[in-house]
Formats: structure tokens, C-alpha cells, sequence
């Protein structure tokens, strides 16, 4: 039995938290509260409310990462005109206010100056994913968004331009605008994020990926390249990927730079743990509207948002003929899949690495 000192103690404890994570709690306490009470205690479904639309503009891109899956997705979905697009993002606001914009490659849209700047309009908290190849044609987009997440595996010219299968000269101009538009980002008080996804090509390249970052104040985020939607997990015998791991952990632990996700998601994401999946956190929608019911992977569309324009009722008529979300015990370590997991069973320790 507790002693009241104890109790008093753990009660000021917890208030003294709440107060410091005000700002991470405000957001998504109420849906933590939720999922707790149905996902968790009364086990009554895994379909979870989505905290944030992820939505493929398009599918086109002007690079080819070898190990993209979706540059040619296994069920292709047509871009639809402007003004669709912009009543798309008209219908999901109600919905979520947090917004990840990518694709394909979204900067080949010759449009995506209009989408961006709808999303400032409705107020969205938005984030962009991009190759950064076009940036220097579009750079009044990034004052239309809050967070921008550059990908880049190889600092290494001719590596990377083989990893996208480009040009000579393409990592080059790729470096420049991650250099030149980070400064902006940062400056500007926004995370300027740089998404370094590992291959065994690769492996050896990362460290230095790591150090442009810490040089250039980005944020590094990582995770291991899916072949066909799947994790590798033979890459944890390989001895090169196992001292990488072991140097993004210390440097991690030892704050050498800053990097993505709290120690404990990384080893999740990198040490390819097992993980309850609640892919609906994020509702991924495609070009023309689709949402994915209950993830890309496994090749399903739940309803498309111009026909029903609820994520809810999306889920539910899903859920009723596709059955609840699968115990896959995790087979694609990705990080928003990760996010999912820690969101419903580790809340408290997200909230500790995103206050
Ligand atoms: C599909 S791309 C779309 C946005 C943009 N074209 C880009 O590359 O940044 C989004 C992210 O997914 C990553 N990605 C693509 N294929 C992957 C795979 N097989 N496994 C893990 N990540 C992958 C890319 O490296 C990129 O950081
Ligand atoms: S740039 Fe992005 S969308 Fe294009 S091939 Fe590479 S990972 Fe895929």
C-alpha cells in the first residue's frame, strides 16, 4: 500500500510533467485517452483515429531509387486536376491539422505551389518530403510549410547518383539545395530534416551523412530500406549495419547530433524489435482520393474521401469488410509504423522526446 507522502509526491511529480509537456499533451492527449481505454484496456478494436493525413500527391518522380516501391505502387492511382486536389485537402482539414506531404517526388507537380499554399491557407501543420532536386524552382513553398525532410543516403556524388539511378551531377545540385534551403529552415526557426534510408550499398556512407548533419545543425532520421515492403532482417547479421547501429545508438545516447525518435523507438526501428502496428494513426491517402484500409502493404483501399468524405466512416466500412487491423507482429520496420506502436503502448515515452 502506497503511503500518502508517496502518493503526494507521485502527484506532484506528474503535475510538474504535465505542465512541462503542455504543448505535446494539449495536442493529442484526448486521442491518447481514447486509444488507451479502447485499444488498450477494453480491446475492442485496433482501428485508432488518424493524428495525420500522409498524402501521396503524386506518384511521378525524377530520380529512381532502386529500392522505391512507390514510384510504381502496386495499385496506381491517377492525379486529378487542381481544384480536386485543393477540395481534398479542403475535406480532410476538418479531420487532422497535421498534413505530410509526399509521393512520388510531390515537387513535379507542376501545381504543388497551389497545394502548398492551400495548406497555409487552411491553416495545416504541414510537413514536406522531397528529394530536393526541384527545390531551387520552387522555393516560395517553403514559406508555406512548417517542417521540410530532405532524403539522402550517400554524401558520396557518384554512390548516390547511382543509388537514384540519375545523372552525374544530380547529388550535386541535391546537396546545394539541402545546404541552401536547410540554412533557410533553420534560420527561420523550422526543422530542416535529412531521412537517410540504409542498404546494404550504403551502409558505410551513413556515418558521413550523419556528420553533414551535425555540421549543418539537421535533424538525421533513419530507417532500413524495405525490399518489397518488407524488412530485411538478414541485414542484423551483417556486421557493418550492427556497428552502425551500435554508433547511431551512442550517438544518440551521447547527443552528438540530433536525431529522430527517442532511443528506445530507434532500437525498434533499427534492431527490427517486434511491434504492434496501428497503420490508421497516419491515413494514407493517394493522389486521387484513395485511403488505405489497412495499409499499402497489404494492397486494400478502404474508400475513397470524394465518395465518403469521413476517415471514421472510411475505417468503419473497411473494418466491416476487411476485418480489424492484423496482428502482423511488424514486418516493415518504417517509422511512422514505429510512431504507431510507441503512440498506443509508449506514449509516455514519446512524449519525453517530443516536448
Ligand atoms: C517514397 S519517398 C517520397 C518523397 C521523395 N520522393 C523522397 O524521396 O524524399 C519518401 C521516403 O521513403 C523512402 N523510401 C523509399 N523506398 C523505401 C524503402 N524501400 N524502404 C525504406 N524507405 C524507403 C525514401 O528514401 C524517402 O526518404
Ligand atoms: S526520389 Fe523518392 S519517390 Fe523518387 S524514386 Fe527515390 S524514394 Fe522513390
Amino acid at each position: 500500500m502506497l503511503k500518502p507522502q508517496s502518493i503526494s509526491r507521485r502527484f506532484r511529480a506528474f503535475t510538474t510533467y504535465v505542465r512541462r509537456n503542455r504543448p505535446f499533451l494539449g495536442k493529442v492527449f484526448k486521442q491518447y485517452a481514447w486509444n488507451t481505454v479502447h485499444v488498450r484496456l477494453v480491446k475492442r478494436t485496433r482501428v485508432v483515429e488518424p493524428l495525420s493525413a500522409i498524402f501521396y500527391v503524386t506518384h511521378r518522380c525524377n530520380l529512381a531509387c532502386h529500392y522505391c516501391t512507390q514510384k510504381y505502387p502496386d495499385i496506381l492511382s491517377q492525379e486529378v486536376s487542381t481544384e480536386k486536389t485543393l477540395e481534398l485537402l479542403r475535406l480532410i482539414r476538418p479531420q487532422v491539422g497535421s498534413l505530410y506531404l509526399t509521393g512520388g517526388e510531390p515537387l513535379v507537380r507542376a501545381d504543388i505551389e497551389e497545394i502548398t499554399r492551400e495548406a497555409r491557407e487552411l491553416r495545416f501543420s504541414t510537413i514536406l518530403h522531397t528529394n530536393g532536386k526541384l527545390l531551387d524552382r520552387h522555393e516560395k513553398i517553403l514559406d508555406d510549410i512548417q517542417s521540410l525532410v530532405i532524403s539522402l543516403d550517400s554524401v558520396n556524388e557518384g554512390r548516390f547518383d547511382s543509388v537514384t539511378q540519375s545523372a552525374p551531377g544530380t547529388t550535386r545540385r541535391i546537396l546545394d539545395n539541402i545546404v541552401r534551403y536547410g540554412r533557410y529552415m533553420r534560420d527561420t526557426s523550422r526543422p530542416m530534416t535529412i531521412n537517410c534510408v540504409i542498404d546494404q550499398r550504403t551502409v558505410n556512407d551513413v556515418y558521413q551523412v550523419m556528420e553533414f548533419c551535425r555540421e549543418h545543425d539537421f535533424i538525421f532520421s533513419c530507417c532500413s530500406a524495405l525490399k518489397n515492403d518488407l524488412t530485411q532482417y538478414q541485414l542484423l547479421e551483417h556486421a557493418p549495419y550492427q556497428r552502425l547501429v551500435e554508433h547511431i545508438l551512442d550517438s544518440k545516447r551521447k547527443k552528438h547530433l540530433k536525431i529522430n525518435g527517442s532511443p528506445e523507438e530507434l532500437e525498434y526501428i533499427l534492431r527490427f524489435k517486434d511491434f504492434d502496428c496501428y497503420p490508421t494513426l497516419f491515413a494514407r491517402i493517394y493522389p486521387n482520393g484513395d485511403v488505405y484500409y489497412p495499409c499499402v502493404p497489404l494492397k486494400t483501399v478502404g474508400g475513397n474521401l470524394f465518395e465518403t468524405s469521413s476517415f471514421k466512416e472510411i475505417y468503419r466500412r473497411a473494418r466491416e469488410k476487411y476485418g480489424d487491423i492484423p496482428h502482423c507482429q511488424g514486418r516493415c520496420h518504417l517509422y511512422s509504423n514505429i510512431t504507431s506502436h510507441f503512440y498506443v503502448h509508449k506514449f509516455w515515452n514519446l512524449a519525453r522526446e517530443y516536448k
